[in-house]
């Protein structure tokens, strides 16, 4: 998967420390850059010399015929202070065409329920679902439990209320405070397993959802995770995003079973053969020979670098983007996939 250069339309800023981006997406990369909603975009620029590839999530949704990204600055974020401070309309981005598998099926006649569970940026991809879903499954209902630190802090805050406004009866929403007091106990604190377990006893009926959805930092992500499969729902109903590798996780050690391999890489119709060391990922391997491969986060989160496994056997220090049907299937992360046969063969182009 190629990027391609496309010119910034619109930067909106949506809070303090958080700007929304758009891109104009000329008529001849239409079909390329059409997106489903939950989708996210991988933006590369040279910042200082030095090359920045990051994965923001789509904020819009399908029908909306606006390519937006928001990027929320972090700390020390070389890519979010640059975007949140220093990009302008008319600047280029190298953009990689939507990826991601943070939805589920949209069906007019669904009558559905959903629950989402989003913390600080994380709201993003959320947004881009729920909207899709009010406007398009008429019969669908929606809640949203929604962790930020203030009132000032929510990103998307005017929008969510004229959703509500809009889709009376079909869309709940609860905005949980960590930082600013509100009237009931239940909506101060953290969106963390202790509430989310409070929520549940307060609001039974949420377990009853036919999809749950999380995205936003782990703690969120486990704890939502952590809730539902206690009650018993299966993991097929929980659809989760995370924005940040866990930190606390020490990387695996290398596989016993690692071995120099040859890989040959299918990429964009072309085919490739890529020497691998013993214990090396195939993402590495193929950069230290001069192949450019889909890639954002290198920690195993984003799934950019997602590739199907057509022979041979991989190892990965790391999985939280592929879900274990997606294991199943054989994809893998190639940023992750640590060759355990001395050949091994992966296609890029199945999806
Ligand atoms: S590059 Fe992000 S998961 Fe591999």
């Amino acid at each position: 998967m190629q990027f391609y250069p496309l010119t910034v339309k619109d930067i909106r800023r949506e809070t303090r420390d958080c700007v929304s981006v758009a891109f104009d997406v000329p008529e001849t990369l239409a079909d390329i850059f059409s997106f489903t909603q939950g989708q996210y975009l991988t933006l590369k620029t040279h910042i200082n010399g030095q090359e920045v590839r990051r994965s923001y999530s789509i904020c819009t949704a399908p029908d909306e015929k606006d390519l937006r990204v928001a990027i929320k600055e972090v700390e020390n974020g070389l890519f979010s202070t640059f975007a949140n401070r220093n990009l302008k309309t008319l600047d280029v981005i190298e953009v990689m065409p939507p990826n991601g598998h943070f939805f589920t099926e949209i069906h007019p006649q669904n009558q559905q329920s959903y629950v989402f569970f989003a913390a600080g940026s994380g709201i993003t991809p959320v947004i881009s679902n729920i909207k899709t879903i009010l406007k398009n499954e008429p019969e669908s209902y929606v809640t949203l439990l929604y962790g930020n630190q203030k009132v000032s802090t929510i990103i998307f805050k005017e929008e969510i209320e004229a959703l509500k406004n809009i889709y009376l009866g079909r869309f709940q929403i609860f905005n949980i405070l960590s930082r600013e007091h509100t009237e009931s106990d239940l909506l101060n604190g953290r969106l963390n397993e202790d509430k989310i377990r409070k929520f549940v006893r307060f609001v039974p009926s949420l377990l009853h959802a036919d999809h749950f959805f999380a995205c936003g930092p782990e703690d969120i992500i486990f704890a939502s995770k952590n809730v539902l499969t206690e009650h018993g729902i299966p993991e097929e109903k929980i659809h989760f995003e995370l924005f940040n590798a866990p930190k606390n996780v020490t990387k695996k050690a290398m596989p016993e079973a690692a071995v120099e391999s040859m890989a040959t890489i299918r990429l964009d119709g072309l085919t490739l053969q890529v020497p691998v060391e013993k214990g090396q990922n195939i993402l590495d391997a193929a950069q230290q020979f001069g192949s450019d491969m889909p890639y954002a986060c290198k920690g195993g989160v984003c799934c950019t670098c997602r590739a199907k496994l057509i022979e041979g056997e991989v190892e990965m220090e790391a999985n939280y983007a592929l879900t274990k049907k997606e294991v199943e299937d054989g994809f893998i992360l190639t940023c992750q996939a640590v060759p355990k046969t001395k050949m091994v063969k992966i296609d890029f182009d199945i999806k």
